[in-house]
Order: C-alpha cells, then sequence, then structure tokens
C-alpha cells in the first residue's frame, strides 16, 4: 500500500508565513500518520523559485535571481526542519531536472497542436503575473488593489488550448466528485470550470522576463511560472526520467492521493489549468490526483498581508514556544478546509490546558505514582493479579459532575474555535464517559483509537485530536474516580492500585501514540520516559497487554507551563 502527499510549492519572494507553516505541518501530519499504519509515504515539497516577482526581488537587493532565490529557500529548509517536517522529496524549480521535464512537455505539446503562438493586447497585473479580462474588473470598472500595478500592453506569445479541455473538465468533474475534497469546494471549481473562456497564456517574452524556463523551440519565452511550477508535482516524481529506478518510482506512486493547496489557488491553478494538462500530456481521468483544499489562518479577522503588517512569523512562534506547541495549535484550532484566526494567547492555552495540564500532568501524576508505591516496578505477579481484578467503582452520577469540575482544571475537551479571538476554551463534557471499571476504560480507550484513525482517514485532524483530548479527561478523571492514594494505603488494595497504575500507564501509552503524527518529539520523549513501545497502527487495531516485569523510567516534564508575563 502506498500514500503520496505533497503540498503547494512555497513562493521564493519572501519569507515562509503561519498559512506556509500550517500547510506543511498538515501534510506531514497526514504522512507520518500514514507511515504508522504501515503505507509506504512519498511526501513532497519544495519551492517555485522563477518569475517576475523573484526577478524583480532580486534586482532591488542587487543580486542574482538564482542567488537570490537560494538564499530564501534556505529560510524556508531551516523551518521545515525545525518543525519536523518530514518530507521525502525537495521540489526546487530551478533543478535541471525539472527544467528538462518542462521542456520536454512543452515540445510533446506543441508537436501535438497543444500550443500556438499568437498576439494579445490588454491588462496585465505584475502582481499576479497574469492578463487581466472584464471579469477581473470592479464594481467601478477599474481593476481592484489585489492585482497591484496593472499595465496595458500588445505582445505575442505561447497559449495552451485550455478551451479544447472545457467540455472534458467539466464532465470530469461531474463525474469525480473527490477530486476536490471537502465537497464544498468541489462546487466553487464547477462553478469556475463552467467559466473557463479562451485558452491560457503560458509564455513570458524575455524581453520583460528572463528569469523562468526557456521554451526550447523558442528562445525568446520564458515558461509562465505557473505552468513550470504545477509540473513539478510530476518531475520531482520521476515522470520523463530517463532513469529506470526513478521511472518506477513514479509508476508506484502516481496518482497523487492528496495535493495540498490553500483555498486561493484552486481555481483556475490547480482545479483548471492542472488537470487540462495532465489531461494534454495523456494522463487518463483515473490517473488524475485528489485535491486537499485548506482553509487561510487570518491575524486579527484580516487576511494576512505585509500591507497590514499583520503576518504571523513561525519561526518566531517556534523560537519562543517550540515546535510542539506550534503544530498542536495548527491542527487543533482550525477546522479541515475553513478558515481560522491565528491567536497566540489560544496557542498558549491550548498548550497550558491539553498538553502541559492533560498529557503531561497524566505521564507526571502516573509514573510518580508508579516509583512512590511500586519503587518504579511492576511485576509479572502484579500484572496478573491486575488483570484479573475489579476496578474500585467510585463514579457514582453524582460524584461525575463533581469529577467533571475537577477533571476540567486539567484537561477540557473543546470544540476547536476558527473564529473567536477569545482565549476562554469552551468547555463540553457531552461526549466523556467516565469509566467506572478497568474493562470499560481499556475498551473506551479502544474505542477512542478506532475513532481517531477514521478521523485522520478522511484528513479530520481537528476531530482527531478532539477525540484524544477527550481520551486524556477519562483518564486523569479516572485517577480521581479511583483515588490510588486511598489504594495505597490498604494493603487488601494492591491489586487494585496496581490495575490502577497499569490502566493509566496504557492510557496515556495510547494517548502518546495517537500524538505522534501530530507532536512526534514529544511523543517519543513521553513513550520513553513510559518504557513502553508505542501501540500499532498497522491492520487490527488492539491495545497490546501491558508488559511482564514493568520497569518504569524516570518521569521529567516535557511540556513546561508557559508562564506569560503580565504587561505593564
Ligand atoms: N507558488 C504558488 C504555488 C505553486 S504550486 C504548483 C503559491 N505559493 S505561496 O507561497 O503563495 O503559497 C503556498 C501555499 O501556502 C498555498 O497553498 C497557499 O494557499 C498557502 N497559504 C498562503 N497563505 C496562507 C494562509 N494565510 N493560511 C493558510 N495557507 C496559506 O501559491
Amino acid at each position: 500500500m502506498k500514500y503520496f502527499i505533497t503540498t503547494a510549492i512555497d513562493y521564493t519572494n519572501g519569507a515562509p508565513h503561519i498559512g506556509h507553516a500550517y500547510e506543511k505541518i498538515l501534510a506531514d501530519v497526514l504522512a507520518r500518520f500514514q507511515r504508522l499504519r504501515g503505507r509506504e509515504v512519498f511526501f513532497l515539497t519544495g519551492v517555485d523559485q522563477h518569475g517576475q516577482k523573484v526577478q524583480q526581488a532580486a534586482e532591488k537587493q542587487g543580486v542574482s535571481p538564482q542567488a537570490f532565490t537560494d538564499q530564501v529557500s534556505q529560510h524556508f529548509l531551516k523551518l521545515w526542519e525545525q518543525l519536523s517536517v518530514s518530507y521525502d522529496a525537495w521540489a526546487a524549480t530551478t533543478e535541471e531536472k525539472h527544467r528538462r521535464v518542462v521542456k520536454n512537455i512543452l515540445s510533446d505539446l506543441v508537436a501535438r497542436d497543444w500550443l500556438y503562438k499568437a498576439s494579445y493586447s490588454g491588462h496585465y497585473s505584475i502582481r499576479q503575473e497574469q492578463f487581466l479580462t472584464d471579469k477581473e474588473r470592479g464594481e467601478d470598472g477599474s481593476f481592484g488593489p489585489e492585482w497591484g500595478e496593472v499595465v496595458f500592453f500588445e505582445e505575442e506569445n505561447w497559449y495552451f488550448r485550455l478551451s479544447r479541455c472545457k467540455e472534458w473538465l467539466l464532465q470530469f468533474l461531474e463525474k469525480h466528485p473527490s477530486f476536490v475534497v471537502p465537497e464544498f469546494r468541489g462546487n466553487e471549481l464547477q462553478n469556475a470550470a463552467a467559466k473557463v473562456a479562451g485558452d491560457l497564456c503560458i509564455s513570458r517574452p524575455k524581453s520583460r522576463l528572463s528569469w523562468g524556463i526557456e521554451f526550447p523551440f523558442d528562445a525568446n519565452f520564458v515558461t509562465y511560472v505557473w505552468f513550470d511550477a504545477l509540473i513539478n508535482y510530476i518531475s520531482f516524481a520521476g515522470y520523463g526520467s530517463e532513469d529506470a529506478a526513478e521511472k518506477a518510482h513514479f509508476e508506484k506512486y502516481w496518482p497523487c492521493d492528496h495535493h495540498l493547496i490553500g483555498k486561493d489557488i484552486m481555481a483556475p491553478a490547480h482545479g483548471i489549468y492542472w488537470p487540462c494538462m495532465l489531461h494534454a500530456i495523456g494522463f487518463a481521468d483515473d490517473q488524475m490526483p485528489q485535491l486537499l483544499v485548506h482553509g487561510f489562518w487570518n491575524s486579527r479577522g484580516e487576511k494576512m498581508s505585509k500591507s497590514l503588517g499583520n503576518i504571523v512569523d513561525p519561526k518566531l512562534l517556534t523560537d519562543r514556544y517550540g515546535a510542539s506547541a506550534l503544530r498542536y495549535y495548527m491542527m487543533r484550532d482550525i477546522v479541515m478546509g475553513r478558515d481560522a484566526d491565528f491567536n497566540e494567547e489560544r496557542l498558549i492555552n491550548r498548550y497550558n490546558t491539553e498538553l502541559s495540564n492533560g498529557l503531561g500532568n497524566l505521564v507526571q501524576r502516573t509514573l510518580s505514582m508508579v516509583f512512590r508505591y511500586r519503587a518504579g516496578n511492576l511485576s509479572s505477579k502484579s500484572t496478573d493479579a491486575a488483570n484479573n481484578c475489579v476496578a474500585p467503582v467510585l463514579a457514582s452520577s453524582s460524584m461525575n459532575e463533581t469529577l467533571v469540575e475537577k477533571a476540567s482544571s486539567c484537561c477540557a475537551p473543546s470544540t476547536p474555535c476558527s473564529s473567536s479571538p477569545s482565549a476562554t476554551l469552551k468547555t463540553d463534557f457531552k461526549n466523556v464517559t467516565l469509566s467506572a471499571s478497568f474493562e470499560s476504560h481499556r475498551q473506551a480507550d479502544l474505542a477512542s483509537i478506532k475513532e481517531y484513525c477514521e478521523q485522520m482517514e478522511t484528513s479530520q485532524v481537528h476531530a482527531a485530536l478532539e477525540t484524544i483530548v477527550n481520551l486524556l479527561y477519562r483518564a486523569n478523571a479516572f485517577v480521581d474516580t479511583t483515588a490510588p492514594w486511598k489504594l495505597a494505603k490498604d494493603s487488601a488494595a494492591a491489586d487494585q492500585l496496581d490495575g490502577v497504575l497499569i490502566t493509566l500507564l496504557q492510557s496515556a501509552r495510547v494517548a502518546a501514540s495517537l500524538l505522534m503524527p501530530i507532536i512526534p518529539v514529544a511523543s517519543e520523549e513521553i513513550l520513553r520516559q513510559l518504557a513502553l513501545e508505542p501501540i500499532s497502527l498497522v491492520g487490527d487495531i488492539a491495545i497490546p497487554a501491558f508488559p511482564q516485569n514493568y520497569v518504569a523510567g524516570q518521569p521529567t516534564p516535557v511540556f513546561p507551563r508557559i508562564v506569560v508575563e503580565e504587561s505593564q
């Protein structure tokens, strides 16, 4: 079984921001989860290095475009390392391998009459690097600020026969509703596809843009940056290679299971140009990839932009709070496909409430009790005895309410809030039932693992995290319902105490295992301290038996609380 995931390649005309980081983390989480499921994963990401904006930015700095883009790409590479983004291949569009594939595709398309040269006069947006039509005019007839500087000129260019694909695309979208996930984005795409008119200009004359891939049959032109960039998804997967191993790699992984892109680049680039390009190149309908379209992180209720000065810097946040805090927040506080507002207070709150109090506390207090009451060891005798004894049943319904209040200060499940700027996390315990026996607790954990897997398979990472938070809440409440400190005072309750400790260790093990895709470094550290192997997510799901002759690791805080200094 295989899984191919790729993200939109990032423009190298600026530094990475929180939106780029979100997309890479999301792809990384899905890739890590698929690896844990036993699938062979190919995770591709990289940088989009050509185009007018890069050329202009390099000119401003007085360096060559290649030197400029190499330097900016370093920021992306370093950040992905700092955030543990586990990509398998790096797509940099200035690489010779990619340039060769783009040129070969252009030669093949011109030979099969998919390209033609024509003269066109019209308005051109320098910022968006495209010709504008009347469709792009606002109500007052002018082009809006999103297009930046707009100039009028006439020039000759190469065109791709996009209009020839229109009927095919409409039928394809009709027959393949899962081409785009989530579904509501698919509907948006169908509307956009119905409006396709004319062909796509895919060249830029060298007289005004030299920083691009030269046309192999017309040296006066370079390739339009989108036409070049989209091809990265196949060129870096092995398509068009002479090398047998690379060819086999492509055969094995294509079509891509998920192209991860933001909503801004679905139509027209990924939802219209890209499938039409693949169709023209000769890919069959069942060889089309799937687009997974995510929403946007806004800042203070507005789209992030340099001009508004509200760009959120992921490097700064990672330096300040650590990769786990940022990864966790970015996966927890946005609903897949929807927008969210970035809020640093909520990041701190999520971390303190759910990671520090919820998971960290469970691990610390469980291991401390194993040392305090059992000198860090649980022998095979205690494991057997614990397996056969009945848990203390303390959770009456009235007690449940008190415990819910108590546990809420530890770790409260809550709905991810995608818009509220408030840092107060809403508490909702409706879905959590406190367990009254070892077996019912174990069964509830097992059900959580299955629920989590279903949610992750459908890329609902926010929902999968809600499942884990519920599990942590249940485990922390179990400590209170079973009161191990009381059991420790009663020699007749020794087996029950062993049972409580083992149940808690197993719950912490499950939580850390399920969090491995989201916070890999912290999860590994927790499992090391627990001295337990992660549970396997391959094949049928089961919680492995607790080891005979268990020796605990030393507890050390993995999520030290973030303390915010009161501002004067
Ligand atoms: N270079 C093109 C993609 C070419 S792919 C063949 C591009 N680059 S980008 O740097 O502008 O954006 C990279 C990705 O980050 C895109 O998927 C984009 O949607 C995403 N995001 C950019 N800003 C974002 C937010 N504020 N929030 C979430 N994702 C955002 O487009």
